[in-house]
């Protein structure tokens, strides 16, 4: 089930580090290669002798040593999932902030596969606020929280804390590698972030957008196995990830183009950017003098791009709009939805708090052609990418 898939397992310092043998085999059994890499303190759990018996792979544990330096970005990127089980509260606290004292961490932070956390603690621990706070972050970084149980603890308490059975992590790899072939050779068009209409040389019309949502969305359909093109207006920090290209653009007409251009060839098109809907009738040459009394700039429409996809829209093409909403949201997403032929819409309404602009968090509402609304929680967007994306997925091959 797992033949042919690469499997890093990250093991840190935790009494559950007894489970990582289990789940090792299960992996191996299933037909997984893997490999692994573990803390210095995961040591003290468990032999690199036995993990290295049952992987038939050298453990990694140091950065370097006196004959050789590991090449982490190598172990990164020949990974197809990286799963860290189980995950101490110290190393989560260093994944959280980047910190880079050992070969886990280096890998962790070079790893261009989705990766998986396992945490694995006391109750205390698991409920204090610097843990809910680092997984929040780690989770904010598109990655995998595999929940944990609640059961008797290490300290002989019970409560919740204890890492999920290895027989429950394999399933849920398994799923995953069966969802994430879903859009194998798709190809999708993506926009993100706001557009900059200019008014002079210096001056522009713009909005609050960052384009992380469209990013997100990015993300997670490059690794369910899409071939990306990812039209991104100004100041989208979009750094270079397997499968997906990003083409650079700045004004609502550069994103038209890009879009029309990308379009033709696109399976699904999501179009999450936030596109000025007016722009400046002529710009200045020069930069505009400032003068006595007021200045009237004169505005024109900008062309709507979903509409001019929903137009052009062929049999088989599928077109994701959202809909960004301050009132009257479910009318006026609805609309969107049927003026501009999507086949779904994503609403955002600005007053649920922790929504929107700039946020790492998103509460989204999807509609569809049948009538459906899907109503989500507010959650990291990672999450609702991946909401978002599970939602196409199922329509498409409904
Ligand atoms: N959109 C677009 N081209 C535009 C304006 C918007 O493609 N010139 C797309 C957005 O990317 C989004 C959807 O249309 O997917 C809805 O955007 P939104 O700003 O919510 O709505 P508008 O159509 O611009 O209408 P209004 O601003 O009046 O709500």
């Amino acid at each position: 089930m797992l033949h042919g898939k690469k499997i890093l397992l990250g093991i840190s310092g935790s009494i559950a580090a007894y489970k990582s043998i289990t789940l090792l085999r299960l992996l191996v059994k299933s037909g997984a290669d893997v490999k692994i890499v573990m803390t210095p303190a995961a040591r003290d759990f468990v032999s690199p002798l036995t993990l290295s018996t049952l992987s038939h792979n050298t453990v990694l544990v140091d950065l370097f040593d006196e004959a050789a330096w590991a090449n982490h970005v190598m172990l990164g990127r020949w990974a197809d999932l990286f799963v860290v089980a189980p995950l101490s509260c110290n190393t989560l606290a260093k994944m959280a902030m980047g910190i880079c004292d050992n070969l886990l961490l280096a890998t962790y932070l070079s790893a261009t596969c989705p990766v998986w956390v396992a945490p694995a603690m006391d109750e205390d621990m698991w409920q204090h606020p610097t843990t809910i706070r680092n997984l929040a972050m780690l989770q904010g970084f598109g990655n995998h929280v595999i929940p944990v149980n609640t059961g008797e603890l290490a300290s002989g308490l019970v409560g919740p804390g204890r890492m999920a059975e290895p027989e429950d992590i394999l399933l849920q790899i398994q799923i995953h590698f069966a969802e994430s072939g879903k859009l194998a050779g798709k190809k999708v068009l993506v926009t993100a972030g706001p557009t900059y209409e200019p008014i002079d040389p210096v001056r522009f019309i713009g909005n609050h957008s960052s384009g992380k949502m469209g990013l997100a969305i990015a993300h997670e359909l490059a690794a369910r196995g899409a071939e990306v093109q990812l039209v991104a207006g100004p100041g989208v920090t979009a750094p270079a990830r397997p499968h997906i290209q990003v083409i650079r653009v700045n004004t609502a007409a550069e994103m038209y183009s890009a879009c029309l251009q990308a379009f033709e060839a696109a399976d699904i098109a999501v179009m999450a950017a936030a596109v000025a809907d007016y722009s400046p009738v002529t710009v200045a040459g020069e930069k505009i003098k400032k003068k006595e009394g007021g200045l009237v700039l004169e505005l024109q429409k900008t062309k709507d791009i979903l509409k001019e996809l929903g137009n052009r829209k062929k049999k088989g093409q599928f077109l994701v709009g959202f809909a960004l909403e301050t009132n009257n949201e479910k009318a006026n997403a609805l609309e969107k939805l049927s003026a501009k032929n999507a086949d779904l819409i994503v609403l955002n309404s600005l007053k649920d708090e922790g929504a929107g602009f700039g946020n790492d968090t998103n509460k989204i509402t999807i509609y569809d052609r049948e009538g459906g609304e899907h109503i989500f929680p507010l959650k990291s967007k990672s999450a609702v990418a991946a909401d978002i994306v599970g939602m196409i997925i199922k329509k498409i091959y409904a």
